[in-house]
């Protein structure tokens, strides 16, 4: 087949975007070349010439010679509003804007089919390892049984911090920033909703399931407490921030992000820093598990660079499993949650009475935990109504007949 020649209109040039230029310089087997660099800031010093750069969206978009769009901007408004333009203008487009894909997710699989243009985001989750296209391509929709892993890079490199340096969180996310793995607004990394984002754009590859990112009960790191990691490392247990795709049943899909106790004999154990790491369920080649960098210049831009190589073979998503898509999100309390609970000796009294089965309690002067037994829908209430810190420690569901409980006490 011939590889198409591809002419690059370029939003963004920060952490991806120089990145991406770097990455680009550096490749020759990829036939691709930057026209322009479109950028926000006119009075920035650039790493390189003025004479790359525009500062009016519209000279990219309106250029008939321009025919891929990279979308690297930080702005997630402005970069629907950019992607949008560009496929209706019949461009292709490459983004690692994980909020925007999350938000519009519906709407941008359609704009593809209308203007029958190619929009790939590989970047958009777990920066370089190629997870979106192999969930795409290689894992049949009934053999997948859960996608389960550590998405997002700077929470990862502040918990690992934390747990080997004893650093405190606020030093821990200043060097996240400092490295550029973290977004410009931090909360969207350590309140758990990037890793939000990455987990609804792996629920539509992995099963075909497409949510609302408000459907998706999303935990941060920002509440977790002293007495929960010292829980954690007494007991040999390192705390991560999880996102959890499990299929419970042939209709039904538990989605959750939430701070889990890891054990050491779980792959994600040894995956710090600003690594990602995904495991993945399946039902005949059972085990698998991804890992690779998360964040950060050259790495995103990796990924970003594999779509564009791929556009020159005239890759696109399929996205085969959403149209025979039968699951849906289920949020109830058939869903039970063991978990660690941290908070207040007054808030714990409260909160002892959402539990279903208490294994064990600890209080100092000030603080307690619980760790027990609890239903996803009460989770979600405590997490609004509580300043308490909430640790997974397991996702299971609540046995409805007696021949389903015979089965979970067999699988557990
Ligand atoms: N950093 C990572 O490790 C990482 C990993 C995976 C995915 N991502 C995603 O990649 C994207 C870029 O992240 P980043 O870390 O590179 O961000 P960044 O370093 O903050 O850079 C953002 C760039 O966007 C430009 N920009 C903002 N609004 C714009 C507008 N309206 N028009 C044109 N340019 C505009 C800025 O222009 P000025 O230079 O003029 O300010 C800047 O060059 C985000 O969607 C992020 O979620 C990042």
């Amino acid at each position: 087949m011939e590889r198409k020649q591809l002419n690059i209109g370029l939003f963004g040039f920060g952490c991806v975007g120089y990145g991406l230029h770097q990455v680009l310089a550096q490749t020759t087997n990829v036939a691709a070349s930057i026209k322009y660099i479109c950028v926000k800031n006119k009075n920035k010093m650039r790493q390189i010439v003025a004479s790359n750069f525009v500062f009016d969206k519209h000279i990219i978009l309106d250029d008939a010679e321009i025919n891929v769009v990279v979308e690297l901007i930080d702005d997630a408004d402005e970069a629907f509003e950019i992607v949008k333009k560009a496929m209706q203008n019949g461009k292709a487009v490459v983004s690692a804007n994980k909020k925007m894909i999350a938000e519009h997710f519906d709407e941008l699989r359609l704009l593809q089919k209308q203007y029958e243009v190619p929009f790939l985001y590989e970047g958009s989750v777990c920066a370089s390892i190629p997870i979106i296209r192999n969930l795409e391509e290689y894992y049949n929709n009934d053999l997948l049984t859960s996608v389960e892993g550590i998405v997002n890079g700077s929470t990862n490199y502040i918990l690992t911090k934390i747990e080997a340096e004893n650093t405190s969180y606020q030093i821990a996310l200043q060097q996240a920033q400092e490295n550029g793995y973290a977004e410009s607004n931090p909360i969207l990394d350590t309140g758990g909703f990037d890793a939000k984002y990455k987990l609804l754009i792996l629920l539509a590859h992995a099963f075909g399931l497409v949510v609302q990112p408000k459907e998706i009960l999303n935990i941060g790191i920002d509440g977790i407490s002293p007495l929960a990691i010292k829980y954690a490392k007494e007991n040999g247990l390192k705390i991560k921030l999880i996102a959890h795709a499990i299929k419970i049943n042939e209709k039904e899909i538990v989605a959750v992000v939430a701070p889990k106790l890891i054990a050491s004999s779980n792959q994600l154990y040894r995956v710090d820093d600003v690594y990602n790491g995904v495991c993945l369920q399946t039902a005949f080649a059972e085990s698998q598990f991804f890992v690779g960098k998360g964040a950060g210049a050259h790495p995103t831009a990796s990924a970003v660079l594999s779509d564009i190589s791929a556009l020159t073979f005239n890759y696109r998503y399929e996205y085969h499993k959403i149209k025979i898509n039968q699951y849906t999100l289920v949020n109830n309390n058939r869903i039970v949650v063991g978990v660690l609970l941290s908070a207040s000796i007054e808030d714990i009294e409260a909160l002892k009475h959402y539990f279903s089965n208490i294994t064990e309690t600890y209080s100092n002067h000030t603080d307690a935990y619980i760790i027990g037994k609890i239903g996803l829908q009460d989770l979600q209430l405590i997490n609004i109504a509580f300043d308490a810190c909430i640790i997974l420690i397991s996702i299971m569901q609540q046995p409805t007949t007696t021949i389903e409980a015979q089965q979970l006490a067999f699988a557990n």
